[in-house]
C-alpha cells in the first residue's frame, strides 16, 4: 500500500493534465473582458458578431466556450474547423441553430468561427 501510494500521485497528476481537454482552464476576468471588446475587422461581420455571437461567446456562464480562449477552444479545434461550423448550422447544447444570426450564411458562420477559436485579433 505504501509503495503504491507515489504510483497513485503520479496517475493522479497525469489524469488532472490530461483533464484538461475535457475540463478547459476556467478564463479569468481578464480573458472575459478581451472577448466583451473584441470585434472582427469587417464590419458587416463584427455587426452580426454583436447581434448574436457576442451575446453567450463573453460570457463563460452560458456554457459557451469563450471568444478567444484558447484553453476553452482547443479541445473542440482538434475535431477541425468544419465539425464546429457544422455545429452552429445545427445548433448544440445551449447553442440554437444559427447561433442566433438569421441572416448569417454558413461562409459568415465559418469566418466567425474561425475569428472566435483563434487568438485576440
Ligand atoms: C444563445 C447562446 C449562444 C449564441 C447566441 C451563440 N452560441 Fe455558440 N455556443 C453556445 C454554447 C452554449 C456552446 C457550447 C455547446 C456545447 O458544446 O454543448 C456553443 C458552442 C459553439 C461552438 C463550438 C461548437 C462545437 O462543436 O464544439 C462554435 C464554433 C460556436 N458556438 C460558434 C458560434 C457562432 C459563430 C455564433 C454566432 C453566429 C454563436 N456561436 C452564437 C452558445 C451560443
Amino acid at each position: 500500500m505504501g509503495k503504491t501510494w507515489p504510483h497513485g500521485l503520479a496517475l493522479l497528476a497525469a489524469v488532472l493534465l490530461c483533464a484538461c481537454g475535457q475540463a478547459p482552464q476556467p478564463p479569468g476576468p481578464a480573458d472575459v473582458e478581451r472577448a466583451e471588446r473584441a470585434r472582427p475587422a469587417d464590419a458587416r461581420l463584427a455587426q452580426r458578431y454583436e447581434q448574436a455571437c457576442v451575446l453567450c461567446h463573453a460570457r463563460p456562464d452560458s456554457g459557451a466556450p469563450l471568444s478567444h480562449h484558447a484553453p476553452s477552444w482547443s479541445a473542440r479545434l482538434e475535431r477541425g474547423l468544419p465539425a464546429l461550423v457544422q455545429s452552429v448550422q445545427a445548433g448544440k447544447g445551449g447553442m440554437p441553430a444559427g447561433g442566433l444570426c438569421a441572416d448569417c450564411s454558413p461562409q459568415d458562420l465559418e469566418s466567425l468561427t474561425r475569428f472566435m477559436s483563434g487568438p485576440t485579433p
